[in-house]
């Protein structure tokens, strides 16, 4: 059995506008999704998460007695889940030129699901990169963030970035341009992730920004507006100026909901946390429900959204230095 572990991320800068090729900075953090794949005898493909098990085209889903799922998920949210890893394995089969190699897939995960942590990214890279050794294969970080891609792009119909796929195979914080994507130097960042227990839409989210930006010119400028918080975002990364930092958060968080991308409890998580000290605060990934990044050096953050009616969790993270981790 070979067995990777990789990173989610929080997006500091730029979702939604990065889908209309303006820069994104995601971050990689230490929240991690755990990946084992070992080979059968047979061809067939079977997938363990928790308390969901998928064998072929059946998916048994439901929280046996004394072990209720973690997470409030709907079935149709982890049988997409499950769509990734089915894609991510044709691509261990393609890259080892073994088509007919059936595996067992285990997956653990601490990254809550279509939350904005990017955990289909997370699953996706341990797999295929946990998939490819367990055949013999070790792939080049590059070539695994291109497969890992490819993967989410299939499965979400084009829909998707380089973003999550490219920050979480590398580690550590990311900018990414349409097919450019590279590491920055980014300084030991004070992260609290806020989560409200739900999650949101992404193809329906991107679908809502895409007719919001046909039918109003306001939308397409707010796109661009983003862009330049986005490049200015990176050089308040660089210079490792927090305050700026969280400033800029705090506008491309106001973008974010005037492109209609927000709700009530990521925005009173986002209020909580201003009002209790933290640089700035913005909703991350697609939205509609799920978590909101802050930064905060002190506790106050955290304890206040602790108390936050519509926050279900609230935790520091560390930025996650190593992307994929090859564990065994
Ligand atoms: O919610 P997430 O982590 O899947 O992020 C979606 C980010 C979008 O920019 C809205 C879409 C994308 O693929 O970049």
């Amino acid at each position: 059995m070979a067995v990777s572990s990789a990173p989610g991320k929080v997006y500091l800068f730029g979702e939604h506008a990065v889908v209309y090729g303006e820069p994104a900075v995601p971050c990689a953090i230490e929240v991690r999704a755990q990946v084992g794949v070992e080979q059968r005898s047979d061809s067939k493909l079977r997938i363990h998460a928790e308390d969901l098990s998928l064998d072929g085209f059946t998916v048994e889903y439901g929280g046996t007695a004394g072990s209720p799922p973690d997470v409030d998920v709907s079935e149709s949210l982890l049988t997409a889940a499950m769509g990734y890893v089915d894609v991510a394995i044709e691509h261990v089969r393609d890259v080892t030129g073994e088509d007919d190699v059936g595996f067992d897939v285990t997956i653990e995960s601490d990254i809550p699901l279509g939350a904005g942590l990017g955990s289909s990214a997370a699953v996706v890279v341990a797999a295929i990169d946990a998939g490819t050794r367990e055949l013999g294969t070790t792939l080049e970080i590059d070539e695994l963030a291109e497969r890992a891609y490819q993967t989410e792009s299939a499965v979400q119909s084009g829909e998707a970035s380089r973003a999550d796929t490219f920050c979480s195979a590398t580690g550590g914080a990311v900018r990414v341009e349409g097919d450019d994507c590279r590491m920055l130097e980014a300084p030991d960042l004070p992260i609290v992730v806020g989560f409200d227990g739900g999650a949101g839409d992404t193809g329906q989210l991107v679908a809502g920004v895409r007719s919001l930006r046909e039918e109003y010119s306001f939308a397409s400028d707010t796109v661009e507006a983003i862009g330049d918080i986005v490049r200015k975002g990176e050089r308040a990364l660089e210079r490792g100026d927090i305050e700026e930092l969280g400033r800029l958060m705090n506008f491309n968080h106001g973008l974010l909901g005037a492109l209609g991308v927000s709700s009530r409890s990521l925005d009173s998580m986002v209020w909580a946390a201003r009002n209790a000290g933290a640089h700035g605060a913005k909703l991350t990934g697609a939205g509609g429900g799920g978590c909101i990044v802050a930064l905060d050096p002190s506790d106050e953050t955290e304890t206040a959204l602790s108390y936050t009616p519509g926050c279900r969790d609230a935790f520091r993270a560390e930025l996650a230095e190593t992307g994929v981790r090859r564990i065994e």
